[in-house]
């Protein structure tokens, strides 16, 4: 089996060949990160021109890095939730041609459960039943996953995502978008315990919600007080800076473990699978492994590579093609909308 997955869903254009047993032929992405940088996030209308423009080159990179043509493959698969509209459309076009060219059955990926999946691809064990964290720039939520393709979810963030929370606060730090990777950075000099920011939600065990917006105005009202906000006229010396950003990225990564831990125990699961951008972080990926040697729990997460937005992880594809899962042309993009499968 030989599928063509293709990724559009917000700033990276990706395309990648699988066979049947999640072996990665070819694999090609092209970032926005530089275009949108100077904005402080991404632009939607700029993003989708963007993936105009490279949507076809990453795809022929992707073919031709696998040794094959077009005519060899079983099926086209591309993510049509959730994600930007714009963004989404070019993806789906680009696939649709392809189906229709090449006379090719067309399967949809839900990309939060394309993130999960990216554990499968990365580990190659039976990761179900467990809990999903998916912590990306758009998401933070928790689901009950009984398989690949089947996920109920348990809660999200009532307010902001982990990501979006990271790159909040890197703007209000003066540290380059994305928000996270200069966090990270930032922290290394940082001392964790300088400020006792809040940790939301994570007194109530029984509700499987984030929050973050809380957060982000506790850095905000450390940096400049409950006055006018002029975050160019910011005057913080380098330790400063650190020490906050490393504060918060601890808060954060004790918010997510914690309600995973949270979540595991009303669940009785004994397995946890985290994916998105914020799961590349290594302050996360340490108190995870903290929290899965204390609570012992099984832990699966993938490299960094696979953490953020790929292609590769439209592997899940796989499961679809062999549950019979194809779609009609008429397909469309669900931007906000989680399968509810
Ligand atoms: O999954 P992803 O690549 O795209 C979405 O589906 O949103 O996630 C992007 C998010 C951004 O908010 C970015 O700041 C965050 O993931 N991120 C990180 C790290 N790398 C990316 N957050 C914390 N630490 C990192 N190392
Ligand atoms: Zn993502």
């Amino acid at each position: 089996m030989l599928i063509l997955t293709i990724e559009s869903s917000c700033d990276e254009t990706a395309a990648a060949v699988v066979d049947g047993n999640r072996n990665v032929l070819g694999a090609s992405l092209a970032s926005q990160i530089e275009v949108h940088q100077k904005y402080g996030g991404v632009v939607p209308e700029i993003a989708s021109r963007r993936h105009m423009e490279a949507i076809l080159p990453v795809i022929a990179e992707a073919i031709e890095q696998a040794k094959i043509s077009l005519d060899d493959l079983d099926a086209v698969a591309v993510v049509n939730e959730p994600g930007l509209a714009g963004s989404l459309l070019v993806g789906l076009a680009a696939a649709k041609a392809i189906c229709v060219a090449k006379n090719k059955p067309l399967i949809a990926i839900n990309h939060l459960q394309a993130h999960i999946y990216a554990c499968k691809v990365a580990f190659d064990e039976d990761l179900f039943p467990c809990v999903g964290l998916i912590v990306s720039g758009g998401h933070s939520s928790l689901y009950r996953c009984s398989g690949p393709i089947d996920f109920e979810p348990l809660g999200t963030t009532i307010d902001d995502a982990a990501g979006e929370a990271f790159d909040k606060v890197a703007s209000m730090l003066g540290l380059p978008y994305p928000g996270g990777p200069s966090i990270q950075k930032a922290a290394e000099k940082g001392n964790p315990k300088a400020y006792d920011f809040p940790r939301p939600m994570l007194k109530e065990p029984d509700r499987m919600q984030f929050s973050f917006s809380g957060l982000k105005t506790a850095v905000r009202y450390k940096l400049m007080g409950t006055g006018k906000v002029d975050y160019e006229q910011l005057d913080i010396d380098e330790q400063t800076r650190a020490d906050i950003a490393a504060s918060f990225q601890e808060a954060v990564c004790d918010c997510l473990v914690g309600k995973a831990v949270q979540a595991l125990k009303k669940c009785r699961a004994k397995t946890l699978c985290v994916g998105g951008g914020v799961a590349a972080n290594a302050k996360f990926r340490e108190k995870a492994l903290d929290a899965a040697a204390r609570y012992r729990f099984k832990l699966y997460i993938a490299p960094p590579s696979l953490c953020t937005d790929n292609a590769v992880m439209g592997a899940i594809a796989i499961e679809r093609y062999k549950a019979g899962l194809f779609e009609d042309l008429d397909l469309d993009v669900s931007p906000g909308l989680v399968r509810d499968k």
